[in-house]
């Protein structure tokens, strides 16, 4: 698939950097963890085939990788009541954070779930090794943890290795939507995409899309005087091994 690849650059390893546990969680944190989460998690057998997993059969199914506190997440699903989002995100005060918005307290086991939105609470590389062929009609990765030194370049989401996956299970002109403020992830972003030949990679935009909800770290970096990129990649739908 390549024509000129970045340096030397060591495989993705099948473990997950960056923390999944934070402060210690309140009482409610935790119910929100052992009674609100099983109910819109999708399981690994269900993720052979993700729109059914939904509650109502959506028109398309859409995945965010690292969703944060959620409020992107949340937005889409507002925005787009006929679309499944599956929103991954290992990190517990994260997940607490989106399901605290959806569920009054109280009513963690009862109040109602929006139908069009399915959690999974692990790394999204291992869920997306489970699901079917070109079931993903978009891909969001927002602001992904930059891993700046260069010694840590394979613990980028964005990797040259990744790339047959994320091919296999988006559909042939399926957009992945690519965020992020960190310079030297943009350069790296720039090198990966002018490496390959399965995503048809257009310049990055410097303005946030009308239809992108922003996200906390975005606004971060704003507040903060970053300037963040935005690349629309689309997948080229050609075939690239079995991406597994
Ligand atoms: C810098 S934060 C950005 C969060 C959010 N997208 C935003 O823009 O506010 C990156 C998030 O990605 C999550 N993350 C890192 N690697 C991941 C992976 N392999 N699968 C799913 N989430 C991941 C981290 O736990 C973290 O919450």
């Amino acid at each position: 698939m390549s024509r000129r690849m970045p340096a030397p650059l060591k495989p993705p390893p099948e473990r997950l950097y960056g923390r999944s546990r934070g402060h210690t969680l309140r009482p409610r944190q935790e119910k929100l963890l052992a009674v609100t989460l099983p109910r819109l998690t999708l399981s690994v057998d269900a993720a052979a085939n993700p729109r059914a997993a939904f509650p109502r059969t959506p028109a398309a199914v859409w995945l965010e990788v690292g969703f944060g506190s959620g409020e992107h997440a949340l937005a889409q699903i507002a925005a787009h009541p006929d679309i499944g989002l599956i929103a991954c995100e290992p990190f517990e005060n994260g997940i607490c954070s989106l399901l605290s918005r959806l569920v009054p307290e109280g009513e963690e086991a009862t109040a109602p779930l929006p139908p069009n939105l399915l959690l999974w609470p692990d790394d999204a590389r291992v869920l997306m090794r489970h699901l079917p062929d070109s079931c993903l009609d978009r891909l969001f990765l927002l602001f992904p943890d930059p891993w700046p030194k260069a010694r840590h370049a394979k613990r980028r989401f964005v990797h040259p290795a990744l790339l047959p996956l994320l091919a296999r299970v988006l559909r042939p002109g399926a957009a992945w939507r690519v965020a992020t403020d960190d310079p030297t992830y943009q350069a790296w972003v720039a090198e990966v995409m002018a490496a390959q030949d399965v995503f048809h990679a257009a310049p990055p935009g410097e303005q946030r899309p009308p239809d992108w909800p922003p996200t906390r770290y975005e606004a971060k970096a704003l507040r903060e005087g970053r300037r963040p990129l935005y690349w629309t990649l689309v997948n080229g739908g050609r075939e690239v091994g079995d991406g597994r």
